[in-house]
């Protein structure tokens, strides 16, 4: 299965399309909204960044289940995955390269003091803004009430990005996350924002 990664693997192999623009999704977890939103757009890239080997490890054994021969299996053609911090990738990119951002459900880091390693945050905002194109959205869902409120205060005082919507029913294509059915288990109530780059 780890034969697997290096056929994915972002940036030392491209797509096997032309995109006709580049997503990112941070944090991706298991995968399901990443494998889901690249087979129901096959015309974009999205590159997937998941730092947690076991969430690769779940894409990768839905990929090549059981005993499959890594060199013979289809792996999706316009998705690639970044096993490494997503905040290295965004920094490493041109301005306005991306059409589209995601980030389902990141670590909350609920305390005060842990505030600096939120992915959303004042100076993120910068990093990701830089990257955008001009109308690109910018996903975010939270069921965490800290980080909800986070994201309200934190994009209240920024002009790089206006939100287009927010709602506490999951839109229909954002594909669900293993994380959001546990969050939902556990009676907490999800976040929904988009946001648009300006
Ligand atoms: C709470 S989980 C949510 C996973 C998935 N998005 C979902 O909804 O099921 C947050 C994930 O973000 C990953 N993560 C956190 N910071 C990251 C970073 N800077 N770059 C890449 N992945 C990151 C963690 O390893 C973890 O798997």
């Amino acid at each position: 299965m780890a034969a697997l990664l290096p056929r994915l693997r972002w940036p030392d192999v491209g797509f096997a399309i032309k995109p006709n623009a580049v997503w990112i999704e941070v944090g991706a977890g298991s995968f399901e909204h990443a494998e889901a939103m690249a087979r129901a757009n096959p015309t974009i890239g999205l590159i997937a960044c998941e730092v947690f080997e076991n969430g690769i490890a779940s894409l990768l054994s839905r990929l090549a289940p059981g005993d499959a021969d890594p060199a013979s299996v289809d792996v999706p053609a316009n998705l690639r995955v970044y096993p490494d911090d997503a905040r290295a990738l965004l920094r490493s990119l041109p301005d306005r390269a991306l059409g589209q951002l995601f980030l389902m459900f990141p670590d909350p880091w609920p305390k005060a003091r842990h505030a600096k390693r939120r992915f959303v945050h004042p100076e993120m905002i910068h990093d990701v803004a830089r990257v955008m194109q001009s109308g690109a959205a910018w996903r975010i869902a939270s069921d965490d009430p800290t980080y909800q409120h986070w994201v309200s205060a934190v994009f209240a005082t920024q002009h790089d990005f206006i939100m287009t919507q927010q709602t506490t029913k999951r839109p229909d294509d954002w594909p669900a996350t293993r994380y959001e059915a546990k969050a939902i288990r556990a009676g907490r109530q999800p976040y929904y924002w988009s946001f648009q780059r300006v």
